[in-house]
């Protein structure tokens, strides 16, 4: 018999995921890091499926990630990127997800430039399918990773205060952040030049300021997120020298903060724009342990969709 679609069958956002299930798949996140500390770093827990990685959009940290995740869990992995597939003559969604299905993918994980991109892929396949970002909606596996990042800081989220400071308009890091940490009981403070710091957003456990000092004043993690020009269309944004005067994560800012807040980043990061050299490599920062922690999170996704409850 298959292990894969028993439980819940997808990790598109949050919105059907229960607190107890969040709670459970980040202890379970603890089992898997204590995995890639042994000497031989593998499971046989995905054993027989196969894994497909379809990106339809560049990616460092997730697709190498989960890709080290699947074959930490002894799955096969079917690794697609479409900047050197079909896609560039003109091949569909529908068509390429179709055509990898056949190969007898048990799974998607699924980047793509287009909001609703992961649930299409869900409708085509048939199987179960990871949100690996989709446009400017969701990107649920970094926030699973940015809030184990926190509760591995402190011992818990509840009661925890998180600033968010950046471009927050064209963020899904931002708006899966928002859904995920108040559900773990955590406050968020979205913070940004107004044209960047869509309104909506505000909401239960989520306010918005456009006053970065205000944002951090209370903040356990602030987080500095990148401006991305690439969904940016001309008129939200100045010039990036008053950003930087405003916005940017630098220890002035910092000073701002309590002594005892961590400096997260989903990366990647352009230095000295929305966070200065000294923060990023500086004693706050818990980047690379969120690098770290994501491949520890990513396997406890795939354990809690594909093999049980976790
Ligand atoms: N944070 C994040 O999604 O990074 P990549 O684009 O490198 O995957």
């Amino acid at each position: 018999m298959s292990k894969a679609g028993s439980g819940l069958r997808h990790l598109l956002d949050f919105q059907e995921w229960s607190t107890a299930r969040l709670l459970a798949l980040l202890d379970n996140t603890d089992t898997m890091l204590a995995v890639l500390d042994r000497p031989v770093k593998k499971v046989p827990a995905l054993q027989g499926l196969t894994i497909g990685t379809a990106f339809f959009e560049n990616s460092t940290r997730t697709r190498t990630s989960f890709e080290l995740a699947a074959r930490r869990m002894s799955a096969d992995v079917l690794s697609f990127a479409a900047g050197s597939s079909s896609v560039s003559k003109g091949e569909s969604l529908r068509d390429t997800i179709e055509t990898l299905s056949a190969y007898k993918v048990d799974a998607f994980i699924v980047r793509h430039h287009a909001s609703g991109a992961a649930h299409q892929v869900a409708r085509y396949s048939g199987k179960p399918v990871i949100n690996a970002g989709d446009g400017r909606r969701a990107h649920p596996t970094q926030a699973l990773l940015d809030a184990y990042t926190i509760r591995q800081e402190f011992g818990e989220l509840a009661g925890k205060t998180v600033a968010i400071i950046g471009d927050v308009r064209h963020s899904r890091v931002a708006r899966s952040n928002a859904e995920l940490l108040p559900k773990l009981g955590a406050k968020v403070i979205l913070c940004g030049p107004a044209p960047l710091l869509p309104r909506d957003l505000a909401g239960e456990g989520v306010s918005l300021t456009t006053d970065a000092r205000q944002a951090v004043q209370h903040a356990d993690a602030v987080m500095a997120l990148r401006l991305q020009q690439e969904r940016m269309d001309t008129g939200y944004l100045g010039s990036i020298a008053d950003y930087v005067k405003l916005y940017q994560l630098n220890e002035a800012l910092l000073a701002h903060a309590p002594d005892h807040a961590i400096v997260l980043h989903p990366g990647p990061i352009n230095r000295n724009v929305e966070l200065s050299d000294d923060v990023a490599d500086g004693p706050r920062s818990r980047i690379l342990k969120q690098v770290e922690n994501g491949q520890a999170v990513r396997m406890s996704v795939l354990y809690h969709l594909l093999v049980g409850r976790g």
